[in-house]
């Protein structure tokens, strides 16, 4: 996959990969962006030029990963970037996938046995993943927060007090892997639910948990591999102020 820059038009970005239409939503861009390029659009809109590349790249690419440049992006861009991909989740993506699982249990072609299962396990996931996602949102996401301010204002009072309460390194603890049991899910449709005369929605269901699957690595992998090493570099500094 060729390197996507500044220069390119919008336009181009997505006919080099479609899936990259729900990405650039999260950054308040939406289609009908005529022949603009992605550094006009990116100035219009106020958006870091550089992370956006960053994350469409990493998005496109998995061997592209710009750590270093990353690290100059200011953590709450990040963390606003990964809110909006949670909220993407729970409002579009989760709703969509139960929808066409309730409409393949309707089907009377199907082998009801697997698709009840199906349902059951996706339940199963859901919870688990809005588990994942609420604890971030309500715990390390506000944290990294307080980090930055720290960071930025220099103070060293009641900084002890925060660091105490959690830290980078509770959260690469707790942080697990949100996208394994897909692939059990992907398994049980494509193994066991056989095909009739109404294709289309079961290959709908298998395509957008594939689509999860992939959005939900990426995002993972900009939590530990760029979010918690700079969160870690600034609670190092804090600790030396604190000293
Ligand atoms: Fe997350
Ligand atoms: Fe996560």
């Amino acid at each position: 996959m060729k390197l996507l820059t500044a220069d390119m038009k919008l336009a181009e970005i997505v006919h080099s990969n479609y899936l990259l239409i729900p990405v650039l939503n999260r950054f308040g861009i939406r289609l009908g962006f005529g022949e603009k390029t992605v550094r006009t659009v990116c100035s219009e809109r106020r958006i870091n030029l550089e992370f956006f590349l960053a994350i469409v790249n990493a998005f496109s690419n998995e061997d592209f990963f710009p750590e270093a440049r990353l690290r100059t992006v200011n953590v709450l861009t990040i963390v606003d970037y990964l809110r909006t991909t949670h909220a993407y989740y729970i409002h579009a993506q989760i709703p969509r996938i139960e929808r066409l699982l309730r409409s393949l249990a309707r089907s009377k072609t199907r082998r009801t046995k697997g698709v009840v299962l199906a349902q059951r396990f996706f339940q199963e996931y859901k919870r688990e993943l809005l588990a994942h996602l609420k604890r971030e949102e309500e715990v390390t996401f506000p944290y990294v927060e307080q980090v930055y301010r720290l960071h930025r204002s220099r103070r060293s009072r009641g900084n002890k007090d925060l660091l105490a309460r959690y830290s980078m390194r509770a959260y690469e603890e707790e942080h697990d892997n949100v996208d394994e049991k897909l692939d059990d899910l992907k398994n049980i449709l494509i193994k066991y639910v056989s095909s009739g005369p109404d294709d289309d929605t079961l290959n709908t269901v298998i395509f957008e948990l594939f689509r999860l699957e992939r959005d939900i690595i990426d995002h993972t992998r900009i939590e530990d591999t760029i979010l918690r090493p700079i969160v870690a570099e600034m609670e190092q500094a804090i600790q030396r102020t604190a000293r």
